[in-house]
């Protein structure tokens, strides 16, 4: 709760100050072992990648020292030898650390397990949560195309049944799946839901995105939703949004899940965003070869490179500002990228909304859900 109320303050008070980030984010490779057709991550870069030694240097720079959340993603990230050294390193140097994400595309089992087991070593008795974030985005072959690998899904089931049985060791794991919205899976979303729901797995939904850099994806053109398509994938996120008997209305966590689906159908159906994306104000991005990016959409907009000036003076000098004002004023307001919501703006949405949940909680307790 003290955690909560503090986000609270650090979201109010950062929209008026320059504060530390609260939030880091960490692409340690631009390096993939998959082929998806909606990222082109996998097909490479030229730049050298940052070294353990890098990253003994940044985290250890004082602009961190109020970081409680922490993301570690790629490319895929399990693909590092170093990765368990990183986040060693990581926790040794930023004190206030809370919680750490781990993104994977979950393909390669033992790898990924290898990579979760010694994290969790390292968390284990420090109060820190462990979430492994896992690409789910389809049960059948659609997965298969989606990713560009055989058996995808097979593949990454074996992989949460592993780290499922980790658990029994390691309580503190978390595993939540990524369902990626995309004209490929639009058909079979229904079924992933029941799928998430039936088997008690932890689940989000995004839309996919268009970036010129970070995803590389503005050519890929069977990625690209037509009207009727959108319909269908705002239809879709409407109707889980309400889904109070499922999806629950107590904690903070549900009601932001269904807070962004929401605004996910409104932003797809052509509205502007009501989420008050925090990322801009709390989150410090390194890529892979210390560039400090906004964020992914407007990756190429860097703020400056954590191998030639230190976090402290790119945080907050003149040509982050202006690069932050005109993100604000060129991209934000369309962006359908879920980094994050305000909690602000989450409890404006259900307070204008409060007679329409009231009602759909009766709604449920009678067994209906849905829209
Ligand atoms: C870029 S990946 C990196 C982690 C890991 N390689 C994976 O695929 O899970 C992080 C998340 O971005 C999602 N993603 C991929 N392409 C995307 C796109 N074009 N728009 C939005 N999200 C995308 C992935 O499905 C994954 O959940
Ligand atoms: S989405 Fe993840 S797995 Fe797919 S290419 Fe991009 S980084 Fe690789
Ligand atoms: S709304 Fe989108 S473009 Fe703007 S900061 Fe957030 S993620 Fe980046």
């Amino acid at each position: 709760m003290t955690d909560f109320i503090h986000d609270i303050l650090n979201d109010i008070f950062s929209r008026y100050f320059r504060l530390k980030p609260i939030r880091l984010m960490l692409f340690v490779t631009g390096k993939c072992n998959a082929k998806c057709t909606m990222c082109n991550i996998w097909k490479g870069h030229n730049n050298p990648e940052l070294g353990l030694s890098d990253y003994e240097k940044f985290t250890a720079d004082p602009i961190l020292s109020n970081i409680k959340y922490v993301v570690i993603t790629g490319g895929e990230a399990c693909l590092r030898d170093d990765l368990v050294d990183i986040v060693r390193t990581i926790v040794k140097n930023i004190p206030k650390i809370k919680k750490i994400t781990l993104a994977t595309n979950g393909l390669n089992k033992n790898m990924v397990m290898e990579k979760v087991e010694n994290i969790c070593k390292i968390l284990e008795n420090r109060n820190i949560s462990f979430t492994v974030q896992i690409s789910f985005d389809a049960l059948k072959e659609e997965n298969d195309k989606i990713r560009g690998i055989k058996d995808a899904t097979q593949k990454v089931t074996s992989t949460i049944a592993g780290i499922n049985l980790l658990k029994e060791t390691y309580p503190f794991i978390r595993i939540v799946c990524n369902c990626l919205i995309q004209p490929l899976n639009l058909q079979k979303l229904e079924s992933i839901y029941t799928h998430f729901l039936k088997e008690k797995i932890d689940f989000f939904f995004t839309v996919v995105n268009f970036s010129g850099t970070y995803y590389n994806n503005l050519k890929n053109s069977n990625v690209q939703f037509n009207s009727q398509q959108k319909k269908a994938a705002a239809d879709f996120l409407r109707k889980i949004s309400r889904d109070v008997k499922n999806l629950g209305s107590i904690n903070e966590r549900d009601l932001g899940k269904r807070f962004l689906f929401f605004e996910l159908a409104e932003m797809i159906s052509g509205k502007t965003q009501t989420r008050g994306c925090p990322i801009l104000r709390e989150n410090m991005a390194i890529q892979y070869d210390g560039r400090i990016i906004p964020c992914n959409i407007t990756e190429s907009l860097y703020y400056g490179n954590a191998t030639v000036a230190n976090l402290s003076d790119i945080w907050a000098c003149k040509k982050t500002y202006e690069t932050m004002e005109k993100i604000k004023r060129e991209y934000c307001s369309t962006c359908i990228s879920t980094c994050g919501a305000s909690p602000i703006n989450v409890a404006q949405y259900y307070i204008k909304n409060v007679h329409k949940e009231v009602l759909l909680r009766l709604g449920s307790k009678k067994g209906l859900t849905g829209g």
